[in-house]
């Protein structure tokens, strides 16, 4: 387990896209805002681009943790934290040169981070750590929200957990896809820090009581 704080990155995915401010202002109290940057190539879905991450950080009332799944984020990655995103993430399936990608988004001023897909084991990128802020251990399949959370790939969030902790420094470890009530307790005694959630924050009757709920269980399992 880790001691850094816990944060809540809702994903705006799962929000009203014709009322996208609203739906930020609605997450005031959480730590990020999640956005997921889909280009029906590397998932089969498409959502948003630089534009309106551009639009979207200037009103967010908290930065936004922008999660990139699309192809050659060596070349498009670095954009979104120009465009003011607070953290930019890519994946490593899609990356040719992660090094210099992540090297880039940091010059820009974002923290960057690095995406592992279900399928994709952690161990041949444990040197990347040395390059980014945060890893992403992928809960679901990216590409869609509400899907059910893949409990099979909390082994990898605590390998992940182990290599940080072994090697020192404060390197974020998050999970995305079917986090909820009944499943964050796992990620955080799995060695978990950042918690990502759709569905079951904007599912919820009450945006702000949904964020505070998953705060709170989650505090409940590190000090369980
Ligand atoms: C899936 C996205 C997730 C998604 C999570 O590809 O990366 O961020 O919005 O949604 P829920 O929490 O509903 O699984
Ligand atoms: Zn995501």
């Amino acid at each position: 387990m880790s001691d850094s704080p816990l944060q809540i990155s809702p994903s705006i995915l799962a929000a009203d896209f014709a009322d996208l401010r609203a739906g930020l202002e609605a997450i005031a109290t959480a730590d990020w805002a999640h956005v997921d940057v889909m280009d029906n190539h590397f998932v089969p879905n498409l959502t948003l681009g630089r534009p309106v991450v551009e639009a979207l950080a200037r009103v967010s009332p908290v930065p936004l943790d922008c999660h990139l799944m699309i192809e050659d984020p060596d070349r498009w990655a670095p954009g979104y934290a120009e465009a003011g995103a607070g953290s930019v993430t890519f994946h490593v399936e899609a990356a040719t040169d992660p090094v210099a990608t992540a090297r880039a988004i940091r010059s820009e001023g974002a923290r960057a981070a690095v995406a592992l897909k279900p399928g994709t084991p952690f161990a041949p990128y444990r040197d990347l750590l040395d390059e980014v802020d945060m890893v992403l251990v992928m809960t679901v399949e990216p590409g869609f929200g509400g899907q059910s959370f893949m409990t099979d790939q909390l082994a990898k969030v605590r390998q992940v957990r182990e290599a940080v902790s072994r090697r020192g420094g404060e390197i974020w470890v998050q999970v995305d896809g079917g986090v909820a009530q009944d499943t964050i307790g796992a990620c955080v005694e799995a060695g978990a820090d950042v918690f990502v959630a759709g569905s079951a924050v904007y599912g919820a009757e009450d945006v702000a009581a949904a964020v505070a709920g998953l705060r709170a269980t989650a505090a409940a399992h590190r000090c369980g």
